[in-house]
């Protein structure tokens, strides 16, 4: 299983901050934000992973990330010229996938979930994770059947059909290359992941389970915050654990 972090994009919604760094780069308390999503992979096993970045602030990146040794395991770069849509990812990084299987995470997300035996199980298809969100119109949105069989997924709906977001944790079998190079862009010029996971979904191998404890998808002021808050809750629970 590779592993590729996704930490391109502008950060619009975050400026002055994203104007000199790139928001995956902003502090949450006492680290970099991109640890969090890093953490996430290293804890699932996963120890060959691609970071795609934005071109204005690679050699940040690698300053901060360098080869991977630190931390156990081997980075890959590559740099996304345009913010042009997630499931870009996957043809940017065909040649460091190869053969293999990949998990795909976002550099802004933040979770409390271990994933390790999600992704150890995982076999074939598609695998997202769903987790109730008060603001669903936010993001991808997931509907079920009455057995929580997946119906439908679609970005950010003006009227959302559930309150259940896609979270920017997914898992792919080979086949996502091929389904990613076939996409075609959306109306706002983006080659969509809800568009691969509807693939999935048409396939009938879309697995679709959900987040137990806290996700954060740091895009936006409050999010931002409220991230910040709550890992400082957790740290100082544990420097007062180990006191
Ligand atoms: C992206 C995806 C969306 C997903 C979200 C999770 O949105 O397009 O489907 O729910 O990440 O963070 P973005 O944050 O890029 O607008």
């Amino acid at each position: 299983m590779k592993g590729i972090i996704l930490a391109g994009g502008s950060g619009t919604r975050l400026r002055p901050l994203t104007k000199v760094t790139s928001k995956q780069l902003l502090p949450i308390y006492n680290k970099p934000m991109i640890y969090f999503p890093l953490q996430t992979l290293l804890t699932a096993g996963i120890k060959e992973i691609m970071i795609i970045v934005a071109p204005d602030h690679a050699g940040d990146f690698l300053k901060l990330l360098g080869s991977g040794n630190e931390f156990g395991c081997k980075f890959t770069y590559e740099v996304q010229d345009k913010p042009e849509g997630l499931a870009q990812a996957f043809i940017i990084g065909a040649n460091f996938i190869q053969d293999d299987q990949v998990t795909l995470i976002l550099g802004d997300n933040i979770f409390e979930d271990n994933f390790f035996d999600a992704i150890s199980s995982f076999q074939s298809g598609g695998r997202i994770f769903a987790k109730q969100v008060p603001d669903p119109e936010r993001f991808g949105v997931v509907d079920f059947d009455e057995n929580k069989k997946a119906i439908s997924i679609v970005e950010k709906p003006e009227q959302p059909k559930s309150d259940y977001a896609v979270t920017g944790l997914y898992i792919y079998d080979n086949s996502v290359i091929q389904k990613a190079r076939a996409l075609q862009p959306s109306p706002r010029g983006e080659l969509e992941i809800t568009d691969l996971n509807n693939k999935y979904l048409e396939e009938g191998s879309l697995d679709v389970a959900f987040v137990n404890g806290k996700w954060l998808d740091t895009g936006t002021f409050e999010s931002l915050h409220e991230a910040i808050e709550f890992i400082r809750a957790k740290e100082l629970n544990t420097t007062n654990e180990n006191n």
